[in-house]
C-alpha cells in the first residue's frame, strides 16, 4: 500500500515558527524549512498571534518544501503535526474566521480571573480532573476571555457557530478545508477542561468556566488517521495521521518510552517531561501530570516541569537589549567572562511556572556592579535558563521517587555546546543529545508514519541515536544553587 509512498512530513507550530521536515523511509532529515512569524503584545504582559499568518506562514513553508525538495505531494504517506500547547483560537464555523486573535500559552491577561477560582477552593478539583495546576498558562480561562469580551461572541458559541481549538485543532481545520474539527488528547490534556482519567471533556469544569459544549473539538489519539489535505491545498489528499502537542511529540521522538525516561526540550520555553507509564502520578512538588502520548488502546502519562523563560529570553537580549544580533551569539557573549560576575537572571519574563506558579512575576538581573559587562548578563541568562530546569527536574525526582540518571534534550538551544556543558554541571548528570532533531517534529513524524504503517515501532527504535553526550566537568557549588533561590525570592508577586 505504501510502496510509491517515500515521505512523511511533520510540521512543527511552534511558539515562534512554523517548521516542516521531510522525513525519507530511512528516517533521514531530507529537507526542512521554518519562517518565524509576528507575535503581538497589544499590553503589558499580553501576547498575541494572528491565527490567519500562521496558517499563512505554515501553508507557505509546506509549499516551498514540496517544491525545493524536488517530490511530488502524492510520494506522502502522511503529515504529522506538533504544536505549541494552550495557545487559544476561537472561530466562526461558517465563515472559518476567527474572531479574535490567538491569545499565546504565554499570555497573562486571565491571571486575576484564575486567582477568583483559586481563592473560591477549585485548586484541588482542577489538579484532580485535569492534572494541571489552577493557572492563566492554560486555555480554559483564554476561552473565557475571548467569549466574554468579543461581541455576541458567548451567544454564537452557545448557538453552536463557533469552533474553539488550540493550534493543532486550527490547523487541521484549514488543512481538511473545515472537515474535521478536532484536538488530540496531549492538546486537549491543557486545556483544564478535560479529565485525564476518563479520557472525556469534564462537564463539571466546562460549568465551572462557563464554557459551552459546542465550541469544544472532537478527540483524537495521537496516532491515527484524522482527516485528509483538502483538495487543491497541496496537489494530493495526503492524510493527517499524527497529532501531538510539541512536548509530548518531542517525548516521543526522543524515545523516552520506558518509565522513568526524561527528556528537556529548549524551545521558547524550556518543558521537562518524564514518561510516568500507564498510570497518571499526582504531584506534590508543582509539576503537572499530563498526558504523554494514546497510541491504540494504550494511554501514556508525563510527570511535566514547564519553565517559562527559555530561548525567548535570549530573542528579549537580540530585540530588546540588541546585545547580540542572532540568538546563537548569546554563547560567544557569554564565553567572553570566565563567570557571572556575581550577576544572577531570573527570566521570568512571562512569570513562573513550575515549581512556583507565580503569573505576577517578572524578570530581574540583579547584582549589577560598575564592572558588568554585556557578557555578564549573557552567562547570567544561561545560567537563569539552566537552574529553572534544575529546580524541575528536583521537583520530579521527588514526585516520581526516581533519581534521574540522564537527561535527553533538544530544541534550538540545545545545540549550544557551552550551554549544554553549564546544564550538566549544574544537574551533574549526563546530558545527551540526537543525532535527528528537531525531536518534536521527529514525534510527529513518527507517530503519523505508525498510523500509516510506513514505519514500525520497531524500526522507529533501532533507528534513534546520540549524537553527544555532555558529562559534568565541573562542581558549581551549593552557593548558585542559593544565589538563585535568593533571586527567585525576590521576583514573585512583582506585577500584583
Ligand atoms: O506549552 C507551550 C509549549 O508547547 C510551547 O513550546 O517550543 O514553542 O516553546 P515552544
Amino acid at each position: 500500500m505504501n510502496g510509491d509512498k517515500k515521505y512523511i512530513l511533520s510540521l512543527d507550530l511552534g511558539s515562534s515558527a512554523a517548521g516542516a521536515v521531510l522525513f525519507s523511509r530511512e528516517g533521514q532529515v531530507v529537507r526542512q524549512l521554518q519562517k518565524e512569524y509576528e507575535k503581538y503584545y497589544p499590553q503589558p504582559g499580553w501576547i498575541e498571534v494572528d491565527p490567519n499568518e500562521i496558517w499563512y506562514t505554515m501553508l507557505s513553508v509546506m509549499e516551498e518544501l514540496i517544491a525545493s525538495a524536488g517530490i511530488r505531494a502524492d510520494e506522502i504517506a502522511g503529515i504529522g503535526i506538533a504544536n505549541q500547547r494552550e495557545t487559544t483560537v476561537i472561530w466562526d464555523r461558517e465563515k472559518g474566521e476567527p474572531v479574535y486573535n490567538a491569545i499565546a500559552w504565554q499570555d497573562r491577561r486571565t491571571s486575576k480571573l484564575v486567582d477568583e477560582f483559586r481563592y473560591q477552593g477549585f485548586s484541588g478539583l482542577v489538579q484532580r480532573k485535569t492534572g494541571l495546576i489552577l493557572d492563566a498558562y492554560f486555555s480554559a480561562s483564554k476561552i473565557s476571555w475571548i467569549i466574554d469580551h468579543i461581541p455576541d461572541a458567548r451567544l454564537r458559541a452557545e448557538q453552536g457557530k463557533l469552533a474553539f481549538g488550540t493550534i493543532d485543532a486550527w490547523l487541521i481545520w484549514k488543512l481538511t478545508g473545515g472537515k474535521a474539527h478536532v484536538t488530540d488528547l496531549t492538546n486537549a490534556s491543557r486545556t483544564m477542561l478535560f479529565n485525564i482519567h476518563t479520557l472525556e471533556w469534564d462537564e463539571e469544569l466546562l460549568r465551572l468556566f462557563n464554557i459551552p459544549h459546542q465550541l469544544l473539538p472532537a478527540i483524537c489519539s495521537n496516532s491515527e488517521i484524522i482527516g485528509y489535505t483538502q483538495p487543491g491545498l497541496l496537489d494530493a489528499a495526503i492524510p493527517i495521521a499524527g497529532v501531538a502537542g510539541d512536548q509530548q511529540a518531542a517525548l516521543f521522538g526522543q524515545m523516552c518510552l520506558e518509565p522513568g525516561m526524561v527528556k528537556n526540550t529548549y524551545g521558547s520555553g524550556c518543558f521537562a517531561l518524564m514518561n510516568t507509564g500507564s498510570k497518571p502520578v499526582t504531584s506534590d512538588n508543582h509539576l503537572l501530570t499530563t498526558i504523554a502520548w494514546k497510541i491504540g488502546d494504550e494511554t501514556t502519562y508525563a510527570l511535566e516541569g514547564s519553565v517559562f523563560g527559555g530561548s525567548s529570553v535570549f530573542r528579549w537580549i537580540r530585540d530588546g537589549l540588541g546585545l547580540i544580533e542572532s540568538t546563537a551569539e548569546i554563547e560567544a557573549l557569554a564565553q567572553t567572562e570566565p563567570d557571572n560576575g556575581g550577576v544572577m537572571f531570573v527570566p521570568a519574563l512571562s512569570g513562573l511556572g513550575t515549581p512556583h506558579w507565580d503569573p505576577y512575576a517578572r524578570g530581574m538581573i540583579i547584582g549589577i556592579t560598575r564592572g558588568t559587562s554585556s557578557g555578564h548578563i549573557a552567562r547570567a541568562a544561561l545560567e537563569g535558563v539552566a537552574l529553572g530546569i534544575a529546580d524541575a527536574l528536583d521537583a520530579m525526582e521527588k514526585d516520581s521517587g526516581r533519581a534521574i540518571r540522564e537527561l535527553r534534550v533538544d530544541g534550538t538551544s540545545a545545540t549550544y555546546d557551552f550551554f549544554m556543558q553549564m546544564q550538566t554541571d549544574i544537574l551533574q548528570c549526563p546530558v545527551m543529545r540526537p543525532a535527528v532533531m528537531p525531536a518534536s517534529a521527529t514525534g510527529a513524524a513518527y507517530l503519523a508514519g505508525l498510523a500509516t504503517g510506513f514505519w514500525t515501532l520497531q524500526e522507529i527504535r533501532e533507528r534513534y541515536t546520540i549524537q553527544r553526550v555532555f558529562g559534568p566537568e565541573e562542581q558549581p557549588g551549593p552557593a548558585l544553587r542559593e544565589r538563585w533561590q535568593k533571586a527567585v525570592a525576590r521576583v514573585k508577586n512583582w506585577d500584583f
